[in-house]
């Protein structure tokens, strides 16, 4: 994805000069920075970024310079490039299904942290890596609520197995830790209390003393005007909790938050191309485009309309179907979004909070996601 060279002040300025007609994710380096220094100064261990989230180099740069030093990378590609941009960083590769290969570039690049959820998984880890100084990670899940939605469905093991491997990890030579991910989006923290006090039991029944406790990803990003996430909360509420379920063995703490760090750090802007008989609102992307994980996690309500003067339409709002450019039918954003009743052609739509799972997962379907980056002083509309 390009990234324009012109620091703009804000996204009006921007659609004011260039009427841009393919979709612009407008980036804020601030407030990215000041994001990773709340979590940094409130998270009581070690923040990480899962990278996945948004992969995007200035992301990683910005993130490194406001001294984020651990990143949770999926791929040997997401390993490769942190070792590029920040060769100092802790990678902690949580994606606990690897192909041998895979494995192999790990170790080569000094991958100390692995999570696992199987038995078939942790075999390939005590037969590839080197134990000498390693962490294995044991992932397990729970059927709590509280999340947009549900990451059990594909990885975690049950409590049951997770006593298993964490005694066989541990019994392996590796230093044994737990991890879980609770589900992204998360706003109600007490998935995190649930979650944590079950590691302490699972830790209490292997017999193992564990080293680490990585409490993932799932922290929130502003999304709904109503619901404004409070990450100080989750914070303390991750800190008591830890203490009271390990006491005196309570584990350093980890977190990986993708969304959570990345999301409100950008705003999307979408060209309205018509509205068809004064009714449906048609835009220039959509859920194959920067939009697509509308549908699995639910609207974003932050939205505006913004002339391309660059003037917002502050009148009154009516529910309006948004469809995306391409010709498939599902490409709707889920039921109908409140937007200004004069909203014409040639508008457009500014989506906030947009950061995460947008740049990454863009399609050139039907030809369109021509997707740019613009950066801004400010987000402010
Ligand atoms: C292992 C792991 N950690 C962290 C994350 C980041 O999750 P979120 O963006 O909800 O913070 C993910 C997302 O898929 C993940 O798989």
């Amino acid at each position: 994805m390009g990234l324009s060279k012109t620091i703009w002040t804000t996204p009006a300025e921007y659609i004011r000069t260039l009427q841009p007609e393919a979709p612009v994710l407008f980036f804020s380096p601030s407030v990215l920075q000041a994001t990773a220094r709340r979590f940094i100064d409130g998270f009581p261990g070690m923040v990480t970024y899962a990278v996945k989230s948004n992969p995007e180099e200035v992301v990683v740069e910005n993130l490194a310079a406001a001294g984020v030093r651990g990143f949770d990378v999926a791929s040997p590609f997401e390993m490769r490039m942190i070792r590029r941009l920040v060769p100092d960083a802790a990678l902690h590769y949580n994606n606990p299904v690897r192909a041998v290969s895979e494995i192999r570039t790990a170790v080569e690049l000094g991958v100390k942290s692995y999570s696992v959820d199987s038995e078939s998984e942790l075999a390939k880890l005590i037969a590839h890596v080197p134990s000498e100084g390693c962490e294995i990670s044991v992932r397990f899940k729970l059927p709590v609520a509280g999340a947009a939605y549900n990451f059990g469905a594909k990885f975690g093991a049950t409590v049951e197995l997770a006593t298993v491997l964490l005694a066989r990890a541990a019994a392996a030579g590796f230093v044994p830790s737990i991890t879980f991910h609770p589900g992204t989006q998360c706003t109600d923290p007490s998935a995190w209390e649930t979650y944590i006090s079950t590691a302490a039991q699972i830790a209490a029944d292997a017999g193992v003393t564990i080293s680490r406790l990585n409490v993932g990803g799932g922290f929130p990003n502003h999304r709904l005007n109503a619901v404004l996430p409070d990450l100080e909360a989750i914070f303390d509420l991750i800190d008591r909790t830890a203490s009271e379920a390990f006491g005196a063995n309570r584990p350093q703490l980890v977190c990986e938050p993708g969304r959570g760090l990345c999301g409100d750090a950008f705003t999307l802007a979408a060209r309205v191309k018509a509205v068809r008989d004064g009714q449906h609102v048609f835009l220039n992307d959509g859920i194959y485009g920067a939009l697509a994980e509308i549908p699995l996690i639910g609207v974003i309500d932050r939205v505006e309309v913004m002339t391309p003067a660059g003037a917002l339409r502050e009148d009154e709002r009516t529910d309006r179907i948004i469809f995306g450019p391409t010709c498939d039918s599902v490409d709707r954003l889920p039921g109908e979004l409140p937007l200004s009743v004069s909203v014409e052609e040639g508008d457009f739509v500014l989506f906030e909070g947009m950061g995460a799972y947008s740049t990454v997962t863009n399609t050139r379907f039907n030809g369109f996601g021509e997707l740019s980056m613009a950066t801004v002083l400010s987000l402010k509309l």
